[in-house]
């Protein structure tokens, strides 16, 4: 947890050093960060200038972004990157996607086509497992076939909890009935904690990447979620995103956005809205990206901790 009370509240940073960080954190991610939340940036400034035993934030930006310092770039974007997810979180899009696009996605794949989805920000996994899950429920021989998701976030702290599986009981009440029962090993974990069985784990490559940098892979997707992201980006690096993404759908697939999110209407109307922030596009819709070629497709890429050069 990044915003855990403390005795006593750290000093505020001044309007100038939080311009420093505000403006170093646009550069590295695209996150917009509002003059409102600079007691939260104090906050959780405070445990890495304490942790590095430096009382400068102009000190610590500046040294940070020397070379050799990529592991407290990752702790920088970690410490103001905001993870909150949840387990079946906005139900009516899963339901959605199990009802109108996954069966017919299994039997494409059944059919040997090659079938992909995309969990953009996953942050701690949830949502891709999520997306596994019911990929199981459709397709339960998924992992034979050419069926794959891809889960990416630019937080390596939150992925490496991704990648382990393994979350509070408390949290599985979250999911649908049966869920997991079918889908999570009960007390694998330490302290009671569930883990994700191997058939979800399976489907699932996780990596990190920056939503707003260069993507290493090429391809289209049968299935995007990418929620809750793109609230903490302007108005202008949200529409180059939404376009992006949209360009990678693939005709007969599907976009999920967040409910406080809103897709730009010149490119929502190449789209069917069949549900609150689920947008089909129609199998008739000409292609703007190829189905082939929608893995990560670089050497770098395809380390466990790499986030692909992207910064
Ligand atoms: C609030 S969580 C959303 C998680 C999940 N999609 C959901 O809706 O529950 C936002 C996530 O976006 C990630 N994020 C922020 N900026 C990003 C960027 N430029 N590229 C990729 N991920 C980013 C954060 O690290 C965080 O894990």
């Amino acid at each position: 947890m990044k915003d855990h009370p403390q005795a006593v509240a750290p000093p505020l940073i001044s309007p100038d050093e939080f311009a420093t960080v505000a403006d170093l954190l646009k550069r590295m991610t695209g996150i917009h960060i509002g003059s409102n939340k600079r007691a939260m940036v104090s906050g959780r400034l405070a445990k890495r200038l304490k942790a590095l035993e430096i009382d400068s934030v102009d000190v610590y930006c500046t040294w940070l972004q020397q070379p050799g310092n990529a592991a407290e770039q990752d702790a920088f974007i970690s410490a103001l990157t905001t993870n909150m997810t949840r387990f079946n979180r906005e139900d009516h899009h899963f339901i959605h996607l199990a009802d109108h696009i996954l069966p017919g996605l299994a039997a494409a794949a059944r059919a040997g086509g090659r079938i992909r989805l995309w969990s953009a920000a996953c942050s701690t996994g949830e949502e891709a497992y999520d997306l596994a899950f019911r990929m199981l429920d459709a397709c339960p021989e998924a992992a034979q076939l050419n069926l794959r998701i891809l889960a990416t976030d630019i937080d390596k702290s939150a992925l490496s909890i991704a990648r382990a599986g393994i979350y509070p009981a408390a949290s599985l009440g979250d999911l649908p009935d049966g869920f997991a029962d079918r889908h999570l090993e009960r007390g694998a974990g330490a302290n009671g904690m569930a883990r994700v069985a191997q058939g979800a784990r399976d489907l699932i490559t996780f990596r990190c990447l920056n939503l707003n940098g260069e993507w290493p892979f090429k391809g289209g997707f049968d299935v995007i979620m990418c929620r809750n992201v793109t609230i903490y980006f302007d108005e202008d690096t949200q529409a180059r995103l939404w376009q992006r993404l949209a360009d990678r759908i693939l005709p007969g697939g599907a976009l999920y956005i967040g409910h406080s999110e809103l897709l730009p209407e010149s490119i929502a109307m190449r789209f069917t809205q069949q549900e609150r922030g689920a947008f089909c596009l129609p199998p008739d819709a000409p292609p703007r990206t190829q189905r082939r070629g929608a893995d990560l497709n670089t050497a770098e890429a395809q380390r466990p901790d790499s986030n692909g050069g992207l910064g």
